[in-house]
């Protein structure tokens, strides 16, 4: 039996060979993958669907509001000059296939980077580029898979928090993972005390544990990343018991935690996730929202008023 760390020392309450956020290098910059030639070409060519535009602002509790864009009618070159002046997060979704030169060298360094931690295995990866400007910031959130951020331009700030129940509670979990809500974790500044600061170059990937919460601040420069999320084998479990969790609750039940559960609870909670997955137990509560703004060189933030 292997002694459980505590806490404090892991940065996670989940079990994981990644117990701490950590950086690897990483060779995609000197493929040229990251040139605004190359980044407008495929501005150009990604298909409109794959785009997520969205633009972020605090209150002075560092509460967030978003607002969407939609791809608008910008030619490459012109969409990347309005990511560059203005203040958008432009998510570029399935890289697999959206960019498969990118991807195949990606997936190269992953594994490299997942040889470093013995008992890690991805079953599946996907990515999503993101280009974003120059004072972008990333509310607080987690993500339900692990994640590889590889960055390629500019400079970042990443803080990573414990993955507890105070900064990770598991009813928002379950709520993230069943598509109840838009909402990201609940967040407080005075969560700021317990982040770890990690400022990330080009040419750096960071890891960090399995569903541990952070958020991002640009640091004054245009920047692209790769971010490359996975799923492994307990991760499938975790988040099917999170789904299973969630339904159960919905009906009136009080599950216990998934971090009190061991694999063969967990993977039997996961099979029956399948189930009402395929029952659609729980519908997605996301509606098909309406977008706010196109992306506009010169607008303010970069965001010009739709034109439909
Ligand atoms: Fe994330």
């Amino acid at each position: 039996m292997i002694e459980e760390e505590p806490m404090s020392q892991r940065g996670t309450r989940y079990p994981g060979p990644i117990g701490e956020a950590a950086f690897h290098p990483h060779s995609l910059i000197a493929q040229g993958f990251a040139e605004d030639a190359a980044l407008a070409a495929l501005l150009d060519r990604y298909p409109a669907e794959l785009f997520d535009i969205n633009l972020y602002d605090y209150d002075d509790e560092g509460q967030v509001s978003l607002r969407t864009g939609a791809r608008g009618r910008l030619d490459g070159a012109q969409l990347l000059e309005a990511i560059q002046q203005g203040r958008l997060w432009v998510n570029l979704r399935g890289v697999e296939t959206g960019w498969p030169e990118l991807w195949a060298a990606a997936m190269a360094e992953f594994q490299k980077i997942q040889a470093t931690y013995p008992g890690l295995k991805a079953v599946k990866n996907a990515g999503q580029l993101i280009l974003s400007s120059p004072k972008a910031r990333v509310p607080y959130h987690f993500d339900a898979a692990g994640v590889v951020l590889f960055h390629l331009r500019g400079r970042k700030r990443i803080f990573v928090y414990p993955g507890d129940e105070a900064h990770l509670p598991e009813r928002s979990m379950e709520q993230v993972v069943a598509r109840q809500t838009t909402e990201e974790l609940p967040y407080s500044c005075a969560f700021e005390a317990d982040a770890r600061i990690m400022d990330l170059e080009p040419g750096q990937a960071l890891t960090w544990p399995l569903y541990a919460p952070h958020r991002v601040e640009n640091l004054d420069r245009f920047c692209v990343s790769l971010s490359m999320d996975f799923q492994t084998w307990p991760s499938r479990f975790r988040n099917g018991a999170l789904y299973a969790n969630a339904v159960m609750r919905s009906r009136g039940g009080s599950p216990r935690f998934t971090d009190r559960m061991g694999q063969g609870e967990l993977a039997a909670r996961w099979a029956a996730s399948l189930a009402l997955r395929r029952m659609g137990a729980l519908k997605s509560r996301i509606a098909h929202f309406e977008r706010d703004f196109e992306p506009e060189v010169g607008a303010a933030d970069g965001a010009g008023a739709l034109r439909g």
